[in-house]
Order: C-alpha cells, then structure tokens, then sequence
C-alpha cells in the first residue's frame, strides 16, 4: 500500500503543528468557537451533542496492522476505547477532549494517518471497492487512482472553498461496491479496446434530494482523468450556488444546468487543464501501481476443505461472510460490526487488534473498512480460515450475517449526532436482535436495511431495499419507511411506502414486511429486491399498513 514520503511526512508534521497552536488559542479563551469552527472543521475536528468528534480518514478503506493498532491505542487513550467506522471509510472518535486531539493527530501522522478534508466543504475522503484487488470479476485495482485523486484533491488550493462537500468513489468492478452513483463524482474504472479508462458519473448524492449520478463521460484514458476531474470541480465551484446551502451540491448544479451544458463546459475548461498537467501525473500514478503491487498468493487449502465438510458451524460462517476471491486458494473474508444486538459500525480496541493480528498473521497484513461498515480480510488463505475462525469468535467478531437483515447500516442519529432528529442505533439494534430471536434471517437471504436519524441520510436509507428514516413530528419520533432502493450498478431510490410508523411500532412493520416477502417470493433464490422488482410495492405496503386493506375491503 502506499507510504507516505518525506514530502508527506513534513506537511502533515507542520499542519499539526499549526492546529496544536489554534488548539492552544482557543483554550486560553484568544479564539471563540465561532472563530475556532472553520479551522478545526479543516482538521476533521467536529462539535456534536455532547462532545468534540474527530473524524479520520481511511483512503480507499485500506490499512494495515500497525495503522489499526494505532487506531485501537488512540481510542483506548484519548477516546472510550471504541471507535466508529462510517459508510465513506472514515472512523470517528466520539469523545475526544479537545486538548487531547493536537496529540491523537500526532499519533495518525506516525502511521500516515489524517484527518484533513473529512470535514468543510472540500472534497472528501476518496472511496474505492473494499474488495478491490481481491475481487474475481475486477477490471483493475482503483485503489491507485484514488490514491491519485488523493494526493491531486488534498490541500488543493483551487479547491478548498467548493459550494459545499464534495465526495468521490472509484470502482473497478462492474459489481460497484462502492455506490458510485450516489457520489458527487463516481468513477467506474472500464477496458475499452485493452486500455483502462473510466466511465465517469457526476451528480448522485443522498441527503434530503437523493439523486443518481448520471453518465458524463463513456470513457476518459487514465492519462486524461486528473485533469477531467480538475475541470468538473472547477465548473461546480463556479456555477454551483452559493446563496442555498440545499441547493449548493452538484447534484442540483446538474439538475438545474442540464448534463449536456455541463458537459459543454467541462470540455472547455478540460484542453487548458490538460496542457497544464503536462503528463507528470502519469509518472506519479506509475510509482503508486507499484506501492499496491499484489501480494505473492501462496498455493494449497490445507485442511480446509475437510473442515468446511465436517463443521456446520464453520460451514455456514463461510457461506454467509466469504467471497469468491480471483486465486482458488484464498477468500475475501468480512468480519461483521453488526454482532446482534451491537452498535453497527463500532469496534472496541481490543478487536481493533484482533483484527491486526489476524491480518499480519495470516492474511497479508491487509484489511478493509466497507462502506457498510464491516472490516475486510481482503486475501485469507482457505487453510488459515478455520483458525481465524476461532480467533474472531473469541473478540465477538463470529457473527455470520453478512448481507442479512441484521447486517444494517446505521448513523449515528440521536445517540451522538446534533442534526438528528430520531434515534437510528437503537433501532437497528432492536431490528437485528428481532431476527436473531425469530431464526429467519438465513431464510430471508439477501436483504440490505438502511438507517438514517435525519434527513441528511448519511445512513443510506435510499438506497436500502428497505429504508429507514428517523423524523421528528411534533416532538415524537416517527419513522418513514422507504422500498426497493439499491446501491449496486443499476442504483435506484427507494419508494416511500405510506406514513411514517412510531418508534416502537417500527420493528413489527419491518418483521411485517420480511414476512410478506417469505410468501410472495417466487422460490427461496428470488431475493426480496427481486420479488419487489416483480410484483411492486402492493403486497408489502399491505403488509405494512393491514388496517388500510381491512378498511378497503
Ligand atoms: C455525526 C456527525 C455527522 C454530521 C454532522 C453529518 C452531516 C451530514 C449532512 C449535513 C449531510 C447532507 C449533505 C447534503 O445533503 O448536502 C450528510 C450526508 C451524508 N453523510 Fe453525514 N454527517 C455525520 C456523520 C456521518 C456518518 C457517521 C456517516 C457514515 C455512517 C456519514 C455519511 C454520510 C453520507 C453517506 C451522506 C450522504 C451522501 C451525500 O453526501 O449525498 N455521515 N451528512
Ligand atoms: S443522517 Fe442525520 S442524524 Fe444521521 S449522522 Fe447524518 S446528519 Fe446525523
């Protein structure tokens, strides 16, 4: 993976230095927090409900051991000894004390860690396929060119006072596990003629008008990308709007503009960018390839092949959280921070380590943070499986249930953040630990349930195949529940099913609707998104609202 360079090594020792002096200021009373907002929300250092959050990013979801064991010393000394990983890769501290958060910055730039630009409106932490370079089908590892746009998009000084966030995604798999179509920029990375180049979508984005990106560019040659992407953001930063914080994200820039004018002057703006780049970012793309090279995959399965016969335990385990991966002896392993009953996304320190040692030990000193907040061994030799296996049960990371109705994205909502208006944690706690108990999730298969405490959506409800959105009515929670939504290739927005259910009525209407779908569906291979794509939204808004249907007939 890549390592940072002296170059990358001084900046960031100075930029600490400059925010360890504004921490300073402001506790000796010289900055208020009005002054001291804008420069700590440059360091990823929020204020929420009831305390600072720091917020720090994992560039295309990729660590290694040494950065999770920092990650896991960091929470155990500054934080609460957990930490919170985010649907954009991020992990997040929820109790920092703001003396402290000088030194943890420190401590991230030992192991070529930052928070910068996960907060402003910037662009954010670049994304990528958490299965990438492991994955069977992948076109081409697009965790070098989010490195790319990294190292471009961080402290670029055209770029810092965009109209509001900017978020990009890069896949290199037509799967796009990175939900490209709802991020400002999504990058799919394509072969065309024995060249890779990308498709490039522009203008998805969730929060309170979800929009799918639409296509920009068919295909832009690696050579071209950078200064492509310079010209998007350089149309959005002057044409996006300013006078509406609402209106000011390019997906409205688009909508109002019109893809083909937008188009039209990226062109334009792209020729003088391109002759600027003068070809040096090629050179630096070569040099990364090379940090992301492949690891030496070794042969053979070990016993593993009769473990798996003989084991059901293990057995299941395996069919529910491993995946193809592109060498026969090896697998893509998630771990779930979905146990049931947990916070999703939360790892304690301890399993933070766990998973460092699992890493080093037997799988190529590399993991992944999913944008489902799930941890990834991204190359798990079969013949180590049934012991790391064991190693994982032990820290509560057993829990086989990846892509089941318990594996929920979830924001933090009401417990921690102070734009919410609804709890989300609890319900996805309550919702996960009602399957648990009914023994029906393995039955149900396939089924992605998305939370969100407010409007801003950062749990992805819209593109749940069931959403869920937290409101506030007149002082009393109350939860709308969204259908069909999907964040794979052919993304769509869910469907609003009907009114909004209350806080503890909201587990029944889901266990209504699960229900609904085990009688309607076709065979038990038709998944729920498939029977909802067959037979629309009327067998499960009667199942969500009996009284209506009693009442009609
Ligand atoms: C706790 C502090 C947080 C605050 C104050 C916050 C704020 C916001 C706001 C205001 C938006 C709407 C932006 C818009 O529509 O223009 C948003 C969107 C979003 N946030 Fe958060 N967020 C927080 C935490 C999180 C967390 C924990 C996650 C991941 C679990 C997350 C992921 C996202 C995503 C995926 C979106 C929607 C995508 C888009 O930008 O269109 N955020 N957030
Ligand atoms: S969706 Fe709303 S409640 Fe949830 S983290 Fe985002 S801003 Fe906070």
């Amino acid at each position: 993976m890549y390592a940072y360079t002296d170059f990358d090594r001084d900046f960031l020792a100075e930029r600490n230095a400059q925010f360890r002096a504004q921490v300073a200021r402001r506790i000796d009373g010289s900055l208020t927090e009005d002054e001291f907002k804008p420069l700590r929300l440059m360091n990823g250092l929020y204020l929420q409900l009831h305390a600072y959050m720091l917020r720090v990013a994992i560039p295309y979801g990729t660590l290694n051991a040494a950065q999770m064991r920092q990650l896991a010393m960091i929470a155990d000394r500054w934080d609460k000894g957990y930490g919170h990983f985010t649907t954009r890769q991020n992990i997040q501290y929820n109790w920092p004390a703001l003396r402290d958060v000088p030194d943890m910055l420190d401590a991230l730039g030992e192991v070529g860690m930052h928070a910068i630009q996960t907060s402003g409106n910037t662009i954010r932490n670049v994304t990528a396929d958490h299965f990438a370079s492991a994955a069977a089908e992948e076109v081409a590892d697009p965790r070098p060119v989010a490195e790319l746009i990294r190292q471009w998009s961080t402290d670029h000084s055209e770029f810092q006072f965009l109209p509001r966030k900017f978020k990009v995604a890069v896949t290199g798999s037509d799967q796009d596990r990175a939900v490209t179509a709802a991020h400002d920029i999504g990058l799919r990375l394509v072969k065309r003629e024995g060249e890779i180049g990308a498709t490039v979508l522009v203008g998805g984005g969730l929060g309170r008008t979800p929009m799918i990106g639409k296509v920009l560019a068919d295909f832009v040659a690696l050579d071209d990308l950078l200064p492509y992407l310079e010209a998007v953001v350089a149309v959005y930063n002057l044409l996006g709007r300013r006078d509406n914080k609402y209106k000011a994200r390019i997906k409205i820039t688009v909508h109002e503009n019109g893809i083909e004018e937008i188009r039209r002057l990226v062109e334009a703006e792209f020729a003088p960018r391109k002759a600027a780049f003068n070809g040096a970012d090629m050179a630096i793309l070569e040099n990364i390839r090379a940090d992301f090279a492949a690891p030496d995959f070794t042969d053979g399965q070990g016993a593993y092949p009769t473990h798996y016969t003989h084991d059901p335990v293990f057995r299941s385990f395996v069919d529910t959280n491993t995946v193809a991966h592109r060498h026969a002896d090896y697998a893509i392993l998630t771990v779930s921070l979905k146990a049931h009953g947990a916070t999703p996304g939360d790892a304690t320190s301890d399993q933070m380590r766990t998973l460092a040692d699992i890493a080093e030990r037997f799988a190529h000193d590399e993991l992944r943070i999913s944008h489902e907040q799930n941890v990834i061994l991204p190359h798990m030799p079969k013949r180590h499986l049934r012991a790391v296996f064991d190693l994982l049960r032990a820290e509560g990371l057993g829990t086989a249930n990846i892509g089941l109705a318990s594996d929920i994205i979830a924001c933090p909502g009401m417990d921690y953040c102070a734009l919410a208006t609804a709890r989300s944690i609890p319900v996805a706690q309550e919702i996960a630990t009602r399957f648990d108990e009914l023994k029906l999730e393995h039955e149900v298969g396939p089924l992605k349930i998305k939370i969100s405490g407010c409007i801003n959506a950062c749990g992805h409800h819209h593109v749940g195949h069931i959403g869920i959105l937290g409101l506030d009515r007149a002082g009393v929670e109350n939860y709308q529940i969204t259908l069909g939504g999907d964040g794979g290739p052919d993304a769509v927005i869910g469907e609003r099913a009907g009114p909004g259910f209350a806080y503890d009525e909201v587990v029944d209407a889901i266990e209504r609707l699960v229900r609904a779908y085990l009688e309607v569906r076709d065979n038990a291979d038709e998944t729920f998104l498939e029977t909802y794509r067959r037979l629309g939204a009327a067998p499960f808004k009667a199942a969500l609202y009996p009284e209506v249907k009693a009442n009609a007939a």
